[in-house]
């Protein structure tokens, strides 16, 4: 029997493995379709379209999306080897709006809603950016924002990640707004506009009272402040910038675009106080009256020592500051000439405790001449 039982068992085995060879046969046999997937290999032929090839031609009227020219005025701002100055589009109230939102994430940080350059970090310590209703930026062309946008200048970072080339041009468009709004009369509000006064806003939307005063600029900020501490310094000085600044305008420009009917966006943006109590507009920015020769005498005094009495400076360790009101931009100057410049090799003093703003003024007048 032992035998008998040794024999059974090899039929079984035997029959068992064909079994599985079946099962495996007829399984991969299901999925032979699978394996057979027709596909367009790429660079290669096919002959499922009649021209034979499997890359297809673009539908005709293909949008490109982030890509266009880049040689192109929307994506260089530049005319000739110069800096712009138009649109690249049409500035419709909805560009000024999308230029308003973006201006209001992106810049205020450091220039502050109303673009004096006293933002909340400059408030704490940052280098002072750029007030945008100096004579020298309200006179640069639209392609100079584009450009700082695009690649940054100086400490300021560029936005060209955060900001497509479409959104660098509403922001220019909503500064230059902006900068027409310091000089806005009665005139430029289209008939039919509602105009409130400040007042009236600050009442309805609980503001305090320094809410209907008038902002000051950077600039004209030191004239009331005593000669020993210069306002210009917005980091030693963070109350008057706060309080008489930055808060007020914003809640201005909210209020106004609230509470008005969309009409041109110029409308929107003028200053309530341009609008308000006085019928006529007092300009934020008075461009300070400049003692050049006092200027002079203040950069013998002080400056000529490292930067020499020429002005030729000692390249490449002390920079020379001929043109150097073109090259860096006065608001530069201020904040180096105010905080120094403690990691340069060999460092450069502040002067905030020598020279007023006045003194700082006319120094830039001086800086200015050839
Ligand atoms: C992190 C702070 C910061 C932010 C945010 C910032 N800026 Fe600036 N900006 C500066 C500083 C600082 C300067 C001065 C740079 C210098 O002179 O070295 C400046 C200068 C400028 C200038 C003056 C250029 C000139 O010719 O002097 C323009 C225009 C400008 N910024 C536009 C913008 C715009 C538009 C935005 C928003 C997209 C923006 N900035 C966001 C810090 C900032
Ligand atoms: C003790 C020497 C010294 C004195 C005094 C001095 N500077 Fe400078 N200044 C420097 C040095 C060094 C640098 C370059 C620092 C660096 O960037 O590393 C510099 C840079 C500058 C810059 C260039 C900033 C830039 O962004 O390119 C300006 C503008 C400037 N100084 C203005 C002045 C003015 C105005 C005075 C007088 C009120 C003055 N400096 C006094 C040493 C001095």
């Amino acid at each position: 029997m032992r035998g008998g039982f040794k024999i059974q068992s090899r039929i079984l085995l035997n029959a068992l493995s064909l079994a599985g060879l079946l099962i495996v046969l007829t399984t991969t046999g299901c999925r032979q379709d699978m394996h057979d997937q027709p596909k367009f290999f790429p660079q290669r032929g096919t002959t499922f379209y009649a021209d034979g090839r499997s890359i297809r031609p673009q539908v005709t009227g293909t949008v490109a999306r982030s890509q266009g020219d880049p040689a192109s005025y929307l994506h260089t701002g530049m005319i000739d080897g110069k800096e712009g100055d138009m649109m690249p589009f049409a500035a419709t109230a909805d560009v000024l709006a999308r230029g308003q939102e973006r201006y209001n994430i992106y810049c205020t940080p450091c220039h502050s809603r109303v673009g004096n350059g006293i933002g909340m970090i400059v408030q704490r310590g940052y280098y002072p950016a750029a007030d945008f209703h100096t004579l020298r930026l309200e006179s640069a062309p639209l392609g100079h924002f584009f450009a700082v946008m695009t690649n940054g200048l100086g400490t300021m970072p560029d936005y060209s990640q955060q900001l497509t080339p479409e959104d660098r041009w509403a922001v220019a468009a909503y500064i230059r707004a902006l900068q027409l709004s310091q000089h806005a009369t009665r005139a430029d509000i289209p008939a039919g506009t509602r105009v409130e006064k400040l007042k009236d806003i600050a009442a309805r939307e609980g503001l305090p009272d320094s809410f209907t005063k008038p902002w000051t600029a950077l600039q004209t900020a030191p004239q009331t402040a005593p000669q020993t501490a210069p306002a210009a310094t917005p980091i030693t000085t963070p109350q008057t910038a706060s309080s008489t600044t930055t808060t007020q305008p914003p809640a201005t420009t909210a209020a106004t675009a609230s509470s008005t009917t969309k009409q041109a966006a110029a409308a929107e943006h003028t200053p309530a106080a341009a609008t308000s109590e006085a019928d006529t507009p007092k300009p934020v920015h008075t461009s300070p009256k400049r003692d050049v020769a006092a200027g002079q005498a203040i950069y013998l005094k002080n400056c000529s020592i490292c930067h020499q009495p020429t002005r030729a400076g000692m390249p490449p360790v002390i920079p020379a500051l001929i043109g150097i009101v073109d090259k860096v931009g006065e608001d530069r100057i201020r904040g180096v000439v105010t905080t120094g410049i403690p990691t340069g090799k060999p460092p450069m003093p502040s002067f905030a405790d020598k020279l007023s703003a006045d003194d700082i003024n006319n120094l830039l007048g001086f800086l200015n001449t050839k």
